[in-house]
């Protein structure tokens, strides 16, 4: 009999059906609709009591048991099944995890990024999610913040450009194609812009900011059809994002004419009782949730019944619901889910962690490493080829050397935010020492020479308010002396070598921002051993984010941060240090040379008294856009074709870049707009293009550059961004450095 009922239909359009459904539910059911539950709580409850419209963090065995919860139900309404598949489907054994999205943005290849996204949302479709909560659009500013690794990085062109391919891949030709998954872009806006890197701090960040740098790359993504939204934990001015009018109503669904869903992040409606307080209940917090245009509320079981109270005191009419629940719906009809809910694929063998996956992930790993020093130690061997008549012998060691789950970093099987797994297969993670000793003409010998950390209970108890497990307290490890000492023999017998060294995930990640930038435990006094045993020392910095590396790796021979990149990474960084590949990432980020540098970013605001410190310089270690090559990269000849333009008109100008070395090199030629006089303060040069050009040793190549003078804006002091006519730099070059740019000067009229 339900079948004939119009919601059923297929044949009708969505929002025929839509208003259809809608006109038969109760105010209960349209509640739970904008519920999103744990999966791991009580389903049961979840699907039959409170009417929940969609799961999150579930097992492969609860999709199954869910949706027969949901055959039970009156209206037998599918769920919309989510998670946080955010470089590959973290939580699912045997899927393939890709370098975080800090390591993919290193490739500064939004093609790339976005086969990582397909192949991704192929292997999440398949095994019954709907749903990935990712790409995050933060700008990453305080590298104390435990998130930088979830990040594109810095600079909001770059963010852009990446985040908008990731959103392509995830929701493929349309959510119809059974392997599209709705991509979530997060989390809206300036949750990054902490107070000293703590964790949903309040971000203290004027509307100006907001507009000049953190709202761009979401007005991108918002354009580019990205189907759903999250909501940041913060508060900024004093106003929790979920109850932000201005950010949600003006900007997001005004101006930029939004009709996407919007979700919470993680008990965002319950925090602004038990944590912010700013509402003095769950009725006034739901009230304050729905009339602000939230839909979907993450895991606050309490909006159920505080949303039903509110209607009952008169705080909301019961039509109040119905605009969000029709927003859920859409995306439940758009994918079809009444037709097929798209429960685990009986093939799904065949696709998660497949052999073509495991390619592409080798590809982005290889493309994701950054070569920051080298002092020509690298590639082993230089030209000749490396034979095992003869091998190089290799001391590869450190803490990181042959650490598996580590190397796959936050949000994968073992970063602990699922319960049902520990890690993934160790077999299908190569690690820098499984690298190394894969290849022929090197001789291994490995000394793991430092321990990173021991963990304590926090004193405050295991749980957080909320019921979200709480990180322990990190206790460094002190330097071990006879690890230390078997490293230094190992160092002392071998013709190079290979330091592994960085983070781990108790550093990394929700709650555990760190409040020091330092290698920790016996990490720094492994590398000072090691580089004072005189033997050519290469770094592998294998860490979520840019961290500090003590005086003395200025005499290491080379330095390579590696991010973490994913299960093949150890092959990616064993290729590029015998040179069978050619290092070509670029950093997204800058690198700090002390943490009391915070923040470091490439585009700051013009401005201050002298350009240092008292008793430091200012400059970064290493900055945006940083990276070399294992040749030499020459520019010359910059030249514009028109040096005075109006404001539609677009700048085109070519570049000579030649590689003048004796290996290839994938180029990335960087273009930066200097706005020479600005109405308001504004930052010195800004990202607004790039190319990557690949040359053989000794070719050259006349690179065309294109950028609209409509890109070349500033957010003036009313908070409006526009083109200041007036005179402008085209800087291009290799990096953010200003010494490495060429700069070419053109006026914009009118
Ligand atoms: C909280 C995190 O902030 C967010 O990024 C994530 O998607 C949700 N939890 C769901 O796990």
């Amino acid at each position: 009999m339900s079948d004939l009922l119009p919601f059923r239909d297929p044949s009708l359009g969505t929002a025929e059906r839509v208003a259809d459904l809608l006109g038969r539910m109760t105010v209960e059911e349209k509640v739970g609709q904008m519920l999103q539950l744990d999966a791991r709580d009580d389903l049961r409850d979840h699907v039959l009591r409170r009417h929940a419209g969609s799961i999150l963090h579930t097992s492969p065995e609860r999709i199954l048991e869910a949706n027969r919860l949901t055959a039970e139900t009156r209206l037998r309404i599918p769920l919309l099944v989510g998670e946080d598949c955010i470089h590959g489907h973290s939580f699912w054994p045997g899927a393939t995890i890709y370098p975080t999205q800090l390591g993919m943005a290193a490739t500064w290849d939004p093609a790339l990024i976005e086969h990582v996204a397909r192949a991704t949302a192929e292997e999440v479709a398949a095994t019954g999610i709907h749903w990935t909560f990712s790409p995050v659009l933060c700008i990453a500013r305080d590298l104390r913040w435990g998130r930088i690794s979830e990040t594109f990085g810095e600079d909001p062109f770059l963010i852009g450009e990446l985040a908008s391919a990731m959103v392509r891949g995830y929701q493929g030709e349309g959510l119809s194609d059974p392997t599209a998954i709705l991509a979530t872009a997060k989390h809206f806006a300036g949750y990054s812009e902490t107070q000293g890197g703590r964790d949903a701090s309040e971000a203290d960040i004027s509307r100006r900011k907001l507009r000049s740098w953190f709202l761009p790359p979401f007005e991108r993504v918002a354009r580019e059809g990205c189907r759903t939204f999250m909501l940041g934990y913060q508060t900024t001015d004093g106003v929790p994002i979920t109850v932000n009018d201005w950010l949600l109503s003006d900007v997001l669904r005004g101006e930029w004419g939004y009709t996407g869903t919007l979700i919470t992040d993680w008990d965002n409606v319950g925090r602004m009782v038990w944590e912010q307080r700013v509402q003095p209940d769950y009725a006034h917090a739901a009230a304050a949730a729905v009339t602000a245009g939230n839909d979907m509320v993450m895991t606050t079981p309490h909006f159920y019944e505080g949303a039903l109270e509110a209607v009952q005191q008169g705080m909301l009419e019961p039509e109040a619901f119905d605009a969000a629940v029709a927003r859920i719906l859409t995306l439940k009809f758009d994918l079809g889910l009444f037709e097929d809910p798209r429960l685990p694929s009986p093939g799904l063998d065949a696709v998660v962690g497949s052999g073509a996956h495991s390619d592409l992930n080798l590809e982005v790993a290889r493309r994701s490493l950054v070569l920051l020093e080298n002092d020509g130690v690298l590639p082993l061997g230089g030209a000749a080829s490396l034979t095992s008549a003869d091998p190089i012998r290799v001391a590869v060691v450190g803490p990181l050397a042959d650490d598996a789950q580590t190397q796959l970093g936050d949000w994968a099987g073992g970063s602990g935010q699922a319960g049902w797994l520990d890690g993934q297969p160790r077999e299908m993670i190569t690690t820098v020492l499984d690298g190394l000793r894969a290849v022929d003409g090197l001789a291994v010998r490995h000394a793991h020479g430092a321990d990173i950390l021991t963990l304590e209970d926090d004193p405050l108890g295991a749980t957080f308010p909320d019921g979200q497990p709480r990180p322990p307290v990190v206790v460094p490890a002190a330097s071990d002396p006879r690890l230390l000492a078997e490293a230094v023999r190992a160092a002392e017998a071998a013709d190079v070598v290979v330091a592994v060294v960085g983070d781990r995930i108790e550093l990394v990640g929700e709650g555990r921002s760190t409040a020091t930038l330092e290698l920790i435990g016996g990490q720094n006094a492994l590398l000072d051993a090691l580089i004072a045993t005189g033997t050519p020392v290469v770094v592998v910095l294998l860490a979520s984010k840019p961290l500090v590396l003590p005086a003395s790796t200025a005499k290491a021979a080379a330095v390579i941060w590696a991010a973490n990149p994913g299960m093949r990474g150890g092959r990616a960084i064993a290729e590029l240090i015998t040179g069978a590949i050619e290092p070509s990432g670029r950093l997204p980020i800058s690198f700090a040379r002390h943490v009391g540098q915070q923040p470091t970013y490439y585009n700051q605001i013009r401005g201050q008294h002298g350009t240092r410190y008292a008793d430091l310089t200012q400059a970064p270690a290493w900055t945006f856009g940083d990276g070399l090559s294992y040749t030499t990269v020459e520019y010359s000849a910059l030249g514009l074709v028109s040096s005075t333009l109006g404001a539609d008109d677009t700048i085109i100008a070519e570049v000579t870049v030649a590689n003048a070395g004796s290996r290839p090199v994938r180029e990335t030629v960087q273009v930066y707009v200097r706005d020479v006089v600005t109405s308001a303060s504004w930052t010195d040069k800004e990202l607004k293009a790039y190319r990557q050009v690949q040359l053989a040793p000794g070719e050259s190549a006349r690179v065309r550059l294109e950028l609209p003078v409509g890109d070349c804006t500033i957010v003036d002091a009313e908070g409006i961004r526009r083109v200041e006519p007036g005179a402008f730099e085209l800087l291009v070059g290799p990096s953010s450095r200003e010494e490495t740019l060429l700069s070419a000067a053109f006026e914009v009229v009118g």
